[in-house]
């Protein structure tokens, strides 16, 4: 098993990504606090993982409030007694808007992209070096590596990830190693958000399902990403397999940014 022994956390983890890194992660032997804000979907994730044998904590609440991000990190250390990784996965898209744009969806964005990850981070890191070192996970995107038209807000964001992970790899090596994957169109309900949003001409009367097979068209591959193969890349990021990888912002995207 490739986390044998090991504690983590996957916020975001009651759907998409979140949820196979969370079940895939458990089932490679790893005790995983389970982070969302969907009680639901937090307590499937938690039943599917202890059904199979596996170890995991369900943490329900809204990661834009700090106390709750923080307290995810020490309420899974105190369950399990420590901290060895965190799959920083939440996310949101963000307004479309630059011109008339509501400053309150910005902030929704930039808390949930941003804050909450700082916030989680400076909770873990401490709680990691009492374990000798750990791995820090975040998910950017391929809009963290190039613009992105109908997005922009959202690629201002997630290239701050790119730029904070770079960063943070650099002070806290050797201990700790930090990355970051960016997955490009991955079939979850958060692409529909996105698939919804370019230019009108195209997308006009077209039903969502629809969109996001166009979308997946248009990839090199041919299709869009499937939720556990963004898992398998954060499996080996997390891993001690990549115990020489850090400041790594990883595409997982059939090749569109290449
Ligand atoms: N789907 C894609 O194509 C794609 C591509 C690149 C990057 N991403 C990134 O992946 C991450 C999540 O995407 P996904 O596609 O797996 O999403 P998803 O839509 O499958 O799941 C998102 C999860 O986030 C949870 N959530 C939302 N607001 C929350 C809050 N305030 N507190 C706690 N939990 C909250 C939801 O309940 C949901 O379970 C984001 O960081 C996103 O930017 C997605």
């Amino acid at each position: 098993m490739r986390l044998d022994g090991k504690i983590g956390i996957v916020t975001a983890a009651a759907s998409g990504m979140g949820r196979a890194g969370a079940i895939r992660f458990a089932r490679e032997g790893a005790a995983v606090g389970v982070v969302d804000i969907d009680q639901p979907g937090v307590d499937a994730v938690v039943a599917e993982i202890t059904a199979a044998g596996g170890r995991a904590l369900g943490l329900v609440g809204d990661l834009r409030e700090d106390e709750f991000a923080r307290g995810v990190v020490r309420r899974t250390a105190n369950a399990f007694g420590g901290l060895d990784f965190v799959w920083n996965h939440v996310g949101h898209p963000g307004p479309a808007a630059v011109e008339g744009i509501d400053m309150a969806d910005f902030e929704i964005a930039i808390d949930l992209n941003l804050r909450t990850v700082l916030v989680t981070t400076e909770a873990a890191i401490p709680e990691m070096r009492a374990r000798g070192g750990g791995s820090l996970l975040y998910t950017a995107s391929t809009s963290g590596i190039q613009g992105s038209a109908f997005s922009p807000i959202y690629s201002m964001a997630k290239f701050g990830i790119v730029g904070f992970v770079r960063s943070l790899a650099k002070r806290l090596a050797p201990e700790i190693r930090v990355n970051a994957v960016c997955p490009g169109p991955i079939d979850t309900p958060m692409l529909r958000v996105f698939v919804a949003r370019p230019d009108q001409q195209r997308t006009a009367g077209q039903d969502k399902e629809t969109l996001v097979r166009l979308r997946g068209q248009q990839n090199p591959m041919g299709r869009t990403g499937k939720p556990e193969e963004i898992a398998n890349a954060a499996l080996f990021l997390i891993s001690d397999e990549a115990s020489f990888v850090s400041g790594a912002a990883l595409p997982v995207d059939g090749a569109s940014t290449a």
